[in-house]
């Protein structure tokens, strides 16, 4: 099937359609060993072999999209070196190269969500997007109006101040409070590290909600493929609705 140079390369999960365009004009794509710096040429790429920087580009797969409800315990990477249980054991089926978008920590469990479509897992991660992603932390300390404030408003961490965020209590549960936090920005253990700013310390972290994805019913270590009209509502979120039309 003939489809534009940059759908390609964005379809293999290179760069986003935009960076491809750019890739294509800066004469880094070269099609059967020569270089194309038009933009919108027609190829197949099972018949063509198509290179960004003389590095042939992998033949498209069909994209797949899950949701996973991640279990504790496990690593939201690929792989690991040390032979660890990962995220990807959980979709023993699943023979596409798929990899998870953005990282829950090793003990946090919930929402993760599970593609091989470079694209738009660059595009909901691009912090110009604001993606937002909602936590329920279990809490051990006691939460006075100030902490929840400076939640909401910002703390300094030592990668800098975070953004608002909202931030809700649900009823106690036991000796613990909960809390449901919606940040969009994606630092490392972020949501750990702002409760430990105000002296509180995480109990138990659960993603539910990611990008307007909900965990539902789905059980934990459990996964699902996403309905299109989901699919659709993430591309939008990532800035990729304007490119429906040109496919
Ligand atoms: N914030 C954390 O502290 N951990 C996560 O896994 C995700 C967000």
């Amino acid at each position: 099937m003939e489809e534009r140079l940059q759908k390609i390369i964005s379809g293999a999960g290179i760069a986003s359609r935009r960076a491809a365009e750019q890739m294509i004009l800066a004469g880094r794509v070269s099609v059967d060993g020569r270089v194309v710096t038009e933009l919108g040429t027609k190829w197949d790429a099972a018949l063509h072999e198509i290179a960004v920087d003389g590095r042939p580009i992998g033949r498209q797969e069909r994209r797949v999209y899950f949701l996973l409800n991640k279990p504790k315990g496990c690593l939201s990477s690929a792989k690991d070196g040390r032979g660890r249980k990962t995220v990807l054991d959980l979709l023993p089926e699943v023979r596409a190269r798929v990899y998870p978008v953005g990282r829950l920590d090793y003990q946090t469990e919930g929402l993760l969500l599970i593609t091989n479509d470079g694209a738009l897992m660059q595009g909901l991660l691009h912090p110009k997007y604001e993606v937002e992603k909602t936590y329920l932390a279990k809490v051990d300390g006691a939460l006075t109006e100030d902490k929840l404030k400076m939640l909401r408003e910002g703390v300094p961490l030592e990668d800098g101040m975070t953004a608002p965020a909202k931030v809700r209590m649900l009823p106690e549960k036991g000796r613990f409070s909960q809390v449901e936090v919606t940040i969009h920005e994606g630092r490392n253990r972020q949501v750990r590290r702002m409760f430990a700013a105000v002296g509180c310390d995480v109990r138990r972290l659960e993603r539910v909600r990611f990008a307007g994805l909900e965990l539902g019913e789905l059980a934990r270590g459990r996964h699902r493929e996403l309905t299109e009209s989901e699919l659709a509502k993430l591309r939008a979120l990532a800035g990729m609705a304007d490119e429906e039309g040109k496919r």
